[in-house]
């Protein structure tokens, strides 16, 4: 029975009849493994590179770039047929040495920044529909946090690789990315100010992408009202990178709650007009990053070890499929 279902490819195709694209992170380091090769591909419409992007692999000194894997990525999904996101351009994490440790002027940094940018997004220009272009800029405060960026360049740097990444790609939607603005707080106000600011100011920004790095005990009526003011004013939203930890070993019980989680974020998505996309951040138990940060849980995925469906999985082709 399950079987059947995984065979059919089901959710991206519930997923197109449902009008949302659903995603999954995916890594090089694992695209050999034929079963992971193969439920990717079938299951999913949409592929971020997990970790090809960032600027310690694809820009490991300054001035060389290296593509290569994600080329393949970009290569996979084209036999695939699946649309490729982009991230992330600017973060504080996995940043290499010479950028961080450079000792560069302000002017210096904003050229390396616009150069970065001209060079990664025009890479992929037409094959890359949206870019994480700012990711995680803000404490959980609301604070706006000390990076090389904010330190050199001040807040200024944000509306920057924006500008930057429209430049380099006119079509591409343009996203800020963050965790835990999912619901009310500090931080989901500060990211909200600053994106209204930004379209006031014409700066542009297409989106804003809820990381969803989550809980089981989630409550996703706040994660509507989030999206929902972001309709208000125009701006799309997207779920860019989906888990719902537990404590491992899962319990019945856990799975269950953790089924509604995924359940509830994709129905709030669908619901919502401006989410058309929903990306998992792994897709498989076997390969996700969750067990190596958050310990003592794990289990985040919709799919097993044996790549086999959860009740999570069920719960998303359920939310794809009510009328
Ligand atoms: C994680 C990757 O999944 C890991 O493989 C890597 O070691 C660290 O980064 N927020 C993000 C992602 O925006 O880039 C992070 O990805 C997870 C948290």
């Amino acid at each position: 029975m399950l079987v059947a279902v995984l065979a059919s490819g089901c959710l991206r195709h519930v997923g197109a009849s449902g009008g949302v694209t659903i995603g999954a992170a995916a890594s090089t380091a694992y695209l050999g493994e034929a079963r992971y090769a193969e439920v990717l591909g079938r299951e999913f419409a949409m592929l971020t590179p997990e970790n090809e992007l960032k600027w310690d692999a694809v820009h490991p000194t300054q001035g060389s770039y290296r593509f290569g894997p994600t080329d393949a990525l970009v290569a996979y999904a084209d036999q695939h047929g699946m649309q490729v996101r982009g991230h992330t351009l600017v973060w504080h994490q996995q940043n290499p040495s010479w950028l961080t440790a450079g000792g560069f002027t302000p002017a210096e940094l904003a050229a390396i920044l616009d150069d970065h940018i001209a060079v990664v997004v025009g890479h992929y220009a037409d094959r890359i529909v949206q870019w994480d272009v700012v990711n995680e800029a803000f404490e959980e405060s609301g604070a706006l946090r000390s990076t090389v960026w904010s330190n050199g360049l001040g807040p200024g740097y944000i509306d920057r690789a924006f500008r930057a990444a429209r430049a380099a790609d006119g079509e591409a939607e343009l996203f800020y990315n963050d965790f835990n603005i999912e619901r009310a707080g500090p931080k989901a106000d500060a990211v909200f100010a600053m994106v209204s600011s930004m379209r006031r100011r014409g700066v542009p920004i297409d989106g804003v992408g809820f990381q969803a790095h989550l809980t089981a005990d989630f409550p996703a009526n706040e994660l509507v009202a989030q999206m929902a003011r972001y309709e208000a004013i125009g701006v799309d939203v997207a779920i860019t990178e989906l888990d719902v930890r537990v404590p491992v070993p899962a319990s019945d019980a856990s799975r269950q709650a953790q089924a509604k989680v995924f359940g509830d974020v994709l129905a709030a998505c669908r619901r919502a007009a401006n989410c058309d996309t929903l990306v998992v951040w792994g897709f498989t138990d076997r390969h996700s990053w969750v067990p190596s940060v958050f310990s003592g849980l794990g289990a985040a995925t919709p799919l097993d070890e044996e790549y086999r469906p959860k009740p999570a999985y069920d719960a998303m082709v359920a939310a794809l499929q009510r009328t």
